[in-house]
């Protein structure tokens, strides 16, 4: 390998989550006012060409894992495309969406011929009526059915992401991790993130990882740890399950120093970390045809300035006044 992105903590990254869209077809009250927020012109936003054009220099630094987000990324037209080129790009190891669901089914098998490899689903409540309340839309058999869809078209993984949360979903973590007996997947519980201009979790809300733990304990007094992915903290498997629980400790950020990943912006941003709010700016640098060169320059400099962890990112944003206020504009 000749040039890696690296900082200078000793961490090296080669994962990159790319969010290809800020729209949404959901409005989860943690994330977005009923009404959204001022999504921007899609003359802002990267174009496929210009996403393919940073997978490729990205992967020319090593980076071998790739993740759609969004907003919600099948929302986007080009996603197919985007994702086929992704695919045929050298160095390029795994492709992954996180996805509602929503609009999963449709595109579910040319998704998988474009050469997509895992699939992680957002799913906060397996009832319709919760369901609801939470994303101010109908769809949970909808998410329900895509799942079981991804796991029957065999891609290689399947997850289902929720955001615990005390009061509003702790009562199913029996009925989620049940999910696993037969499905192949992993459900992953993840601990809500302060990003939300309505401060959603600051209402009481909140279920940290030793919680969740406890309660999947008591769940499945059987669960042995397993392995797991570079966010899953706690990784479980009831023994006979067909798939795995994990915990994704989202807001303690145990996780920063093994730290992996980079993150674009729909409107070619780059971010060193999920809680920092500096922006490199990529799209600028693709708009005045800059070499791969100075693009690859751009993406190293960028994480060669990492914080520590995301508790320093945090201080630092806040210090600064938060740029974004929305998940949705950051890509998860
Ligand atoms: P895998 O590759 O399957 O492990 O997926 P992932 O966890 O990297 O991606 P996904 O889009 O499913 O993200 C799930 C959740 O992980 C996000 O909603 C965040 O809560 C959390 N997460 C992702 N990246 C970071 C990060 O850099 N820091 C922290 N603290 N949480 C993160
Ligand atoms: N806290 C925790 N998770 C969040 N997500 C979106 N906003 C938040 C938040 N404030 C989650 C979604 C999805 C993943 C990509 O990000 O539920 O599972
Ligand atoms: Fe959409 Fe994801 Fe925000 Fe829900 S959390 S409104 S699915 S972007």
């Amino acid at each position: 390998m000749s040039r890696q992105i690296t900082d200078r903590f000793g961490r090296t990254f080669d994962y990159l989550r790319i969010a290809v869209t800020e729209r949404c077809n959901l409005r989860c009250v943690y994330c977005m006012p009923e009404e959204g927020v001022a999504f921007q012109d899609a003359s802002q936003l990267l174009s496929a060409d210009e996403i393919l054009r940073v997978v490729h220099v990205a992967a020319g630094l090593g980076v071998t894992k790739f993740r759609y987000t969004g907003g919600e990324p099948l929302v986007r037209k080009e996603l197919l495309p985007i994702i086929a080129g992704t695919r045929a790009t050298p160095g390029v190891q795994n492709i992954h969406l996180t996805t509602n669901g929503i609009l999963f089914s449709e595109a579910a098998d040319a998704l998988r011929d474009a050469g997509l490899d895992g699939v992680n689903f957002s799913l906060d409540s397996m009832r319709p009526e919760r369901f609801l309340q939470m994303t101010r839309r109908t769809g949970a058999d909808k998410v329900l059915a895509s799942i079981r869809q991804a796991v029957a078209l065999g891609f290689p993984s399947v997850k289902v992401n929720l955001v615990a949360m005390r009061g509003f979903n702790d009562d199913e973590i029996p009925d989620f991790a049940a999910l696993t007996r037969e499905l192949p997947i992993t459900v992953r519980f993840i601990e809500l993130m302060p990003f939300d201009e309505q401060q959603v979790w600051k209402r009481g809300n909140f279920l940290g990882v030793d919680r969740i733990v406890a309660a999947l304990r008591t769940a499945e007094p059987t669960i042995e740890p397993s392995a797991g992915s570079s966010t899953e903290e706690h990784v479980f498997q009831v023994p006979g399950h067909a798939g795995k629980l994990a915990v994704i400790p989202a807001f303690t950020r145990s996780l920063c120093g093994s730290c992996d990943r980079v993150r674009l912006t729909a409107d070619g941003q780059i971010r060193n970390c999920l809680y920092s709010d500096r922006e490199f700016d990529l799209r600028a640098a693709l708009r005045r045809d800059a070499s791969d060169d100075e693009l690859a320059d751009i993406l190293c400099n960028a994480m060669a300035q990492k914080l520590v962890d995301g508790w320093a990112a945090q201080r630092e944003a806040e210090s600064a006044g938060r740029q974004r206020t929305s998940m949705t504009q950051i890509g998860g």
